[in-house]
């Protein structure tokens, strides 16, 4: 049985993650306006992939006869004190939306909610690896410093990202 609790903390969890989306896009115009296309390429291809995991929410809840409610998303900062603090912000923010995801798989553990708890696994593992991610790009910048050339060639290297390639129901 689909946990009505469950159900509700994933409808939340939708907001959570179209909310991440247009933070990252709000990153991704910081970086468009400072000319820094790589690094704007790169928040962008976040905003999709957490398009993505908010559409893995909603069509789940519906693949077990509920329906979503949206919810208000509010306006993300849109100015940053420098490149670095862009990316630990969005360290910050994969880290709370790890919690949030623990949280629900505790929840779905409680109410016994198999179903979702195996649903759930995959947004496990990936925060893992999005954390990892996000960390290394942290760790990177940090290491350019101020060498403008290193910054730049960080740019053209972050600006390769590919979009995901969603392999849901396959
Ligand atoms: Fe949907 Fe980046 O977590």
């Amino acid at each position: 049985m689909f946990s009505k609790k469950v159900r509700q903390a994933m409808n939340d969890q939708i907001h959570h993650e179209i909310e991440s989306a247009y933070i990252y896009l709000s990153m991704a115009a910081y970086f468009e306006a400072e000319t820094y296309p790589g690094f704007s390429q790169w928040m962008k291809i976040q905003f999709e992939e957490e398009m993505a995991h908010a559409f893995r929410f909603y069509d789940f809840i519906h693949s077990r006869g509920e329906r979503v409610t949206l919810q208000a998303i509010g306006e993300p900062q849109a100015e940053f004190e420098s490149i670095l603090a862009v990316f630990e912000g969005a360290l910050a923010h994969e880290q709370k939306i790890t919690g949030d995801i623990h949280r629900l798989y505790g929840l779905a553990m409680e109410e016994k909610d198999y179903p979702s708890l195996s649903f759930l696994q995959w947004f496990i593992d990936e925060q893992v690896e999005e954390e990892e991610h996000v960390g290394e790009v942290v760790e990177n910048i940090k290491r350019a410093g101020d060498n403008s050339h290193a910054l730049l060639m960080l740019d053209r290297e972050l600006g390769q990202r590919q979009p995901p390639v969603d392999v849901e129901g396959e």
